[in-house]
């Protein structure tokens, strides 16, 4: 469950809400790792919506996905996240984000605040409920911490009789160390 890297323990908490044919959707596509990881737990009756504004990020990711025969069951959308209702109109019942930039990408192109939560927001809606949405939140970078701080003010003020909310971080580690939110819809 706890493993040494801060993604494999989200997706094995993520995983235990997924079961097979579900609709889900990777917030932040990236180098398409947690984009593979959901292909694989939705199953062939499944579908994720994969979001990234980066055109490298959607090319490699849908290059993975062809590897691994996987591209059938995924939607990638070349679009920001905070635009999820023009793509999808399913109930969802899980959405990860891993906010920051694209690792050995161009580190200008960060997730921004308000974009973050206005997609969000609008995944809250689409949520089934027992749903879950996971987000790691890296904020050693530039405009990082405004982000982590904005999300965690908006998690907290969210209804406690819609939502559960736990976020996870290392007690030990240098500053700036990712921190996961949880999102459960009840
Ligand atoms: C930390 S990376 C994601 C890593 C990814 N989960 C993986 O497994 O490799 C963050 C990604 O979010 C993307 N991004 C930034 N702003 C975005 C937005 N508004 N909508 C969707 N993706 C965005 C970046 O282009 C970058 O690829």
């Amino acid at each position: 469950m706890f493993e040494p890297k801060i993604t494999e323990t989200v997706q094995n908490i993520v995983k235990e809400y997924i079961k097979d044919g579900d609709s889900v959707i990777d917030a932040t596509v990236g180098n398409g790792f947690d984009t593979v990881f959901l292909a694989e737990s939705v199953g062939e009756n499944g579908t994720v919506y994969g979001f990234d504004i980066q055109s490298i990020a959607i090319n490699l990711t849908k290059e993975k996905l062809n590897e691994n025969k996987l591209n059938e069951r995924v939607v990638l959308i070349e679009d920001s996240h905070e635009y999820v209702n023009k793509y999808v109109n399913d109930n969802i019942k899980v959405a990860m984000f891993n906010l920051g930039y694209l690792p050995k990408g161009d580190k200008n192109v960060i997730t921004k605040p308000d974009s973050t939560i206005k997609a969000i927001e609008k995944i809250l809606d689409l949520l089934e409920s027992g749903g879950l949405i996971s987000i790691i939140a890296y904020y050693g970078h530039k405009g990082g911490m405004e982000e982590k701080d904005s999300v965690s003010k908006f998690l907290r003020e969210l209804d406690s009789n819609k939502y559960d909310i736990i976020s996870i971080k290392y007690e030990n580690r240098v500053k700036n160390a990712p921190i996961i939110y949880l999102v459960r819809k009840k």
